[in-house]
């Protein structure tokens, strides 16, 4: 789709036309101008009740070439960003279901609750990729696409800059958004870790300012990552640690932010085996290293002036005769002592070494994102991440990020009792809390190895890819990461 903003007129034989109807029989500008050169078409369309400001209602009058989609948009100054993007929805897929070519949006009047312009056409943007996604790659037969539509011109009178800069994010966004969500729905036994790290290496030579490294099962002997190296054993597949270095900082030297993401591209639960139903999902337990690398994606394409080094832990975790056990006691990179309790619990081991791994960078700040615990899932259910933090600042940034983007968040306590929780009769520590506040232990758990920098851990166990007839990834949290390193520039 292409996007645009213009101030132009409304009136055009070959544009068609999104006008917002608000509740209580109110006009939107657009709608009232039109409806002068209309004599009163629209008044008494809305007068008849063909259609109404309710979210959802919506009418297509005919004029020539032109369509003109009517709106339901509900009560305007109170529209949530829910609403809007439910609005957003109907009159794209309406659009679709008619001959329009180009639309002309004046949806850019609908004023979302507490936001302005560009927050409408970001999230139109968003919104409208999002719903054009579709992943048949492995399908003999694709779907026809029947729909004419190519373009959309945000209809603004002033403003301009504000929209066009929203479109650019927007579209850097779910363009990363589309890259993390291709990876994660991609089947294990393709998408494996050699295939993250060819992904990596891919996009290092699509952009000038991404270097990347791939680190293999020999090398992480020699580092002494043997708790990573571990819930590889149990695979065929090798497990790779991929870095992408993107450098477009002003100061050269100035300290990294680095992103970990779990990339776990099968999660059996090695001998402490998962039950079956549903495993299949476990596909998706390396949808913390898609999200970091639709962020790579979304800043090279931004040329973000950061430093930002992003990390994916690819590994497998399986049974197997050569699997890691219960009660075998791991020696980390940090020199920490771990009593493996459940195979299961194999992300904290892959992260904890890949976190004590990126000191070497000195970093500023490090945010792992991981589908780490279903205990997240049960606290927070699906709308939100889980967010665990060592540092106030870096959470109250995160936090912000969330609400802005709309890609929601919520902060779990991380005080000192739960350690206690991970105590182990053998080992330093044992990689597993117990039954109570799983998705926080699992975070305590990696606090131990975030000690040299300011940290922040993001359960995405409940938000990264939709069940049932959904299902698929999200690309989330693709579009909070984005938004926080947004906000990092000065
Ligand atoms: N990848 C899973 C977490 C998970 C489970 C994410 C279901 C999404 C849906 C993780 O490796 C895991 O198995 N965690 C265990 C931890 C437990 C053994 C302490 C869990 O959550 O059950
Ligand atoms: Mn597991
Ligand atoms: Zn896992």
């Amino acid at each position: 789709m292409k996007y645009s903003v213009k101030q132009t007129a409304l009136e055009q034989e070959n544009k068609s036309l999104f006008i917002a109807i608000f509740e209580n029989q109110e006009l939107s500008p657009a709608a009232l101008k039109l409806d002068l050169k209309l004599k009163g078409e629209i008044t008494e369309a809305v007068k008849n009740g063909e259609v109404s400001g309710k979210i959802g209602r919506i009418l297509v009058l005919r004029h020539g070439a032109q369509r003109i989609i009517l709106v339901g948009c509900g009560k305007q100054n109170e529209v949530t960003e829910r609403q809007y993007k439910q609005i957003i929805q109907k009159a794209v897929k309406t659009a679709k279901e008619t001959i329009a070519t180009t639309i002309i949006n004046a949806l850019t009047e609908v004023k979302i609750k507490d936001r302005d312009l560009y927050w409408n056409v970001r999230f139109a943007v968003e919104t409208i990729e999002e719903d054009n996604y579709i992943f048949e790659q492995f399908k003999s037969k694709k779907s026809e696409n029947n729909s004419k539509l190519a373009e959309i011109i945000f209809y603004t009178e002033e403003n301009h800059e504000q929209a066009e800069l929203a479109i650019r994010h927007a579209t850097a966004i779910s363009s990363g958004v589309k890259a993390a969500k291709d990876i994660a729905n991609c089947p294990p036994n393709i998408c494996n870790p050699a295939y993250l790290a060819e992904q990596a290496n891919q996009l290092a030579h699509r952009s000038s300012l991404i270097k990347t490294t791939v680190i293999g099962e020999k090398e992480m002997k020699k580092l002494g990552m043997n708790a990573y190296l571990a819930v590889s054993c149990g695979s065929k597949n090798e497990a790779k640690l991929s870095v992408m270095e993107y450098r477009n900082h002003e100061n050269p030297n100035a300290k990294p932010i680095v992103l970990v993401g779990k990339g776990l591209t099968f999660d059996a639960g090695g001998i402490s085996l998962k039950p079956a139903a549903d495993m299949d999902e476990m596909k998706y337990d390396m949808c913390g290293a898609a999200s970091v690398y639709g962020v790579m994606n979304a800043i090279a394409e931004l040329q973000l002036p950061l430093n930002v080094i992003g990390v994916m832990a690819g590994c497998e975790n399986l049974p197997d005769g050569n699997a890691y056990r219960p009660g075998d006691i791991l020696t980390t990179m940090s020199g920490l002592t771990v009593e493996v309790l459940n195979t299961d619990a194999e992300g904290r081991l892959v992260l904890c070494d890949t976190l004590t791994y990126v000191e070497r960078f000195e970093p500023e700040l490090v945010i792992d994102v991981a589908t780490l615990t279903g205990a997240c899932v049960v606290a927070l259910g699906q709308h939100n991440s889980g967010l665990v933090s060592t540092d106030d600042n870096l959470a109250q940034d995160l936090e912000r990020a969330a609400k802005l983007a709309n890609d929601k968040a919520w902060r779990l306590p991380l005080s000192e009792e739960y350690q206690e929780q991970l105590k182990s009769k053998f080992a330093d520590l044992a990689n597993l809390g117990g039954r109570w506040g799983g998705a926080i232990t699992a975070g305590a758990f990696l606090s131990n190895f975030t000690k040299n920098y300011p940290w922040a851990h993001l359960d995405i166990a409940g938000t990264a890819w939709l069940q049932g007839q959904n299902k698929g990834a999200t690309g989330r949290p693709v579009s909070l990461l984005v938004q926080f390193l947004l906000n990092q520039v000065k």
